[in-house]
C-alpha cells in the first residue's frame, strides 16, 4: 500500500513523524504547509536517505477561497496523489476566547471551517480517482466531551470528528477509506508549557500507530490506545456530577 500522500499542515511535530513513517513505507510526499520553504531540509532528508520523492506546498487552511481549487493544482504540478492526511491544527487559549472573538473565531475556523472546506473538495478529487485512496483526519480526544479547560478547541475537533464520521459513511462503497485519529497528549509545540498534562507520548508513537491503523483499514483510532478507555470512563460520567468536575 503506497504511492503519494499530501500531508496538509506538514510542520507539525506530529506531521513530521508521519511524514519519515510514511516514507519508510514507500510513500512520495507532498508536504503542504504554511511557510513550506522551511520544510525543506525535512525534504531533503527524506530524499536522500528514503529515497522517495518530496514536493512542497503553500498551504493556509485559514484561505478559504484557495481550497476550492487544491486539489487539482497539487495534481497538476505534483502529480496524483491517493493519500491526504490532514495534520494542522490550532488550539486557541481558553481563557481568552471567552472575550476575544479573533481568537475564538480562529480556533474554529482552523480547527472545523478550514478543515471541511478542504477536505470535502479532497474526497470528490480521490472518489473520482477510482482507485485505492484514503484519508487521514486528526481530530482529538477533546472532541468527545466539552471540558472548561478547552471546550471551544474540543467543539471544533468534535465537529471535525463528526464531520469524518461521515464522510466515511458517504464514501463507504468507494475505494476511499477515512480513518479518524484521536490522540491523547502528545508532546509537540501545541502541548508545551500546558499545565495538567499525563501520559505524554511521542509525536512518533502516534506516527507509527497512524500508520498501522490506516494500513490496517481501521475507522477510529485512539492514541495511543488507553485513550480509548479512559475517554470510554470520561463520556459515561453523568452529565449531573460531570459538570461540576475541574476538568
Ligand atoms: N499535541 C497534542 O497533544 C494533540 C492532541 C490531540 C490532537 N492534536 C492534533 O494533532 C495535529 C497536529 O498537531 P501537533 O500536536 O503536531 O502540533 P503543532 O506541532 O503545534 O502543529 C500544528 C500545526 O498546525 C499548523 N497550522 C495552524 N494553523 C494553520 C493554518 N491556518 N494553515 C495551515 N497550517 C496551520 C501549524 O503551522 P505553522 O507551523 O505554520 O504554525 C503547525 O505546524 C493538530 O490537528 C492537533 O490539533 C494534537
Amino acid at each position: 500500500m503506497s504511492g503519494r500522500a499530501l500531508i496538509l499542515g506538514a510542520r507539525s511535530a506530529i506531521a513530521q513523524a508521519l511524514a519519515r513513517r510514511l516514507a519508510s513505507k514507500g510513500w512520495d510526499l507532498i508536504l503542504a504547509a504554511r511557510n513550506c520553504a522551511q520544510l525543506q531540509p525535512l525534504a531533503s532528508e527524506i530524499e536522500l536517505r528514503q529515497e522517495r520523492s518530496v514536493s512542497l506546498w503553500e498551504f493556509d487552511a485559514a484561505d478559504f477561497e484557495s481550497l476550492e481549487g487544491l486539489p487539482a493544482e497539487v495534481r497538476d504540478t505534483c502529480g496524483d496523489f491517493q493519500l491526504v492526511a490532514l495534520l494542522f491544527g490550532y488550539m486557541g487559549n481558553q481563557l481568552r476566547v471567552r472575550s476575544d472573538t479573533s481568537e475564538l473565531e480562529r480556533t474554529l475556523a482552523t480547527n472545523f471551517t478550514g478543515a471541511a472546506i478542504v477536505l470535502s473538495h479532497l474526497a470528490n478529487y480521490l472518489e473520482e480517482l477510482d482507485e485505492p485512496a484514503g484519508i487521514i483526519g486528526i481530530s482529538s480526544v477533546a472532541g468527545d466531551r466539552g471540558r472548561q479547560s478547552n471546550y471551544v478547541y474540543g467543539a471544533a475537533k468534535g465537529g471535525l470528528s463528526l464531520f469524518l464520521q461521515g464522510l466515511r459513511n458517504r464514501l463507504s462503497t468507494t475505494a476511499v477509506h477515512v480513518l479518524t485519529v484521536k490522540p491523547g497528549f502528545v508532546d509537540t509545540p501545541m502541548t508545551e508549557g500546558l499545565d495538567g498534562l499525563f501520559l505524554v507520548a511521542s509525536p512518533e508513537r502516534v506516527a507509527t500507530d497512524i500508520v498501522r491503523a490506516y494500513e490496517s483499514r481501521r475507522d477510529v483510532l485512539y492514541t495511543p490506545w488507553f485513550w480509548r478507555y479512559i475517554m470510554l470512563a470520561v463520556r459515561l460520567i453523568p452529565e449531573r456530577l460531570f459538570k461540576k468536575l475541574k476538568l
